[in-house]
């Protein structure tokens, strides 16, 4: 399509496996879709027929509802699973789950799980390809994609930019998709947060860890931070939430030490007060709103590439 390249994915499990030149075909498709969006009618027919199966098994809005929504202004037929009403309670395994779901024949299922790994274990048991919608800390390919869009629309290039992206990083699916994806489009991934929350060896991933906040932001042209993940930690990894707000939270004072044009971004969804202020997260530099905008173009760029279109 909108690259003139083919694109040689069955499945997409990670942006790991995506190399730059995958990266911006994918975004140059989304670019194409996301007009589609706007209009009155939102729908086309590019995936009539085929069938799309949502199978979620942990808590989303924003990616849940975006791929539905791209699938469905897309012409293809959807349908949700949420475990809390599947057989996954009565004991059914996710192989079986997998199976049974195979046997119906859809075209594409998309899962999210809290295993890392899930979405690949799911492609040995399923005819259709399978999409990553976030697996355990693992990585979440759509979101890494969405994100690079919105930073490419504001900036033009994903080349030479500081990217910093501060708070839990080692719970965070997003942050290792990012890190990979800003890496491999040539921009500088700069972290910090809480020493318990820095996994161990982040430097493999391309990311430089910083020794201050203000290290990470001074001078970056993306401010990016995320959510402390409460339900993935055990043993609680923070002294409090107040304490953490004001040692990693992004204060417009550390705002100011980023360019004057630096965008603020949140995957999403963002503990107001703790790791932004709303008059951050509101505020005239956020794209918080952007990258979800963005995220119903690269879903519907990635049902359509991987269905064998390009
Ligand atoms: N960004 C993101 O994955 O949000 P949801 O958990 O709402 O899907």
């Amino acid at each position: 399509m909108a690259t003139g390249t083919t694109f040689a994915h069955r499945h997409i499990l990670g942006m790991e496996q995506l190399s730059r030149e995958d990266i911006v075909h994918i975004l140059a498709t989304a670019d194409s879709f996301k007009e589609i969006s706007t209009r009155s009618i939102k729908k086309v027919p590019t995936l009539r027929g085929h069938t799309i199966i949502n199978l979620f098994f942990e808590p989303s809005t924003r990616t849940r509802l975006s791929f539905e929504v791209a699938a469905k202004r897309m012409s293809a037929d959807t349908f949700n699973i949420s475990p809390s009403t599947s057989s996954t309670t009565k004991g059914e395994t996710l192989a079986d789950t997998a199976r049974n779901i195979s046997a119906m024949h859809p075209d594409i299922i998309i899962i999210r799980h809290s295993c890392s790994g899930a979405p690949l274990f799911l492609t040995r048991y399923v005819q259709a390809a399978v999409i990553n919608a976030g697996d355990g800390a693992h990585e979440h390919p759509s979101q890494g994609l969405l994100d690079l869009m919105t930073v490419k629309e504001h900036r033009a290039t994903l080349s030479g930019l500081k990217i910093a992206i501060v708070g839990d990083i080692a719970h965070s699916r997003v942050a290792r998709s990012d890190i990979i994806g800003f890496t491999r489009m040539g921009s500088e991934v700069y972290i910090y947060g809480p020493a318990t929350l820095i996994p161990k060896g982040i430097n493999q991933l391309g990311a430089t860890l910083c020794a201050s906040l203000e290290d990470a932001v001074r001078d970056a042209d993306v401010v990016m931070t995320l959510r402390i993940q409460r339900e993935r930690q055990n043993d609680p990894l923070l002294p409090s939430l107040r304490e953490y707000s004001r040692q990693f939270g992004i204060s417009r004072h550390i705002l100011s030490l980023a360019r004057p044009d630096a965008l603020v971004m949140h995957p999403g969804p963002v503990n107001r007060g703790v790791e932004l202020p709303p008059e951050v997260a509101d505020g005239p530099q956020s794209v918080i709103l952007d990258q979800v905008t963005n995220g119903v173009a690269v879903r519907m760029a990635l049902l359509y590439l991987v269905m064998g279109n390009s």
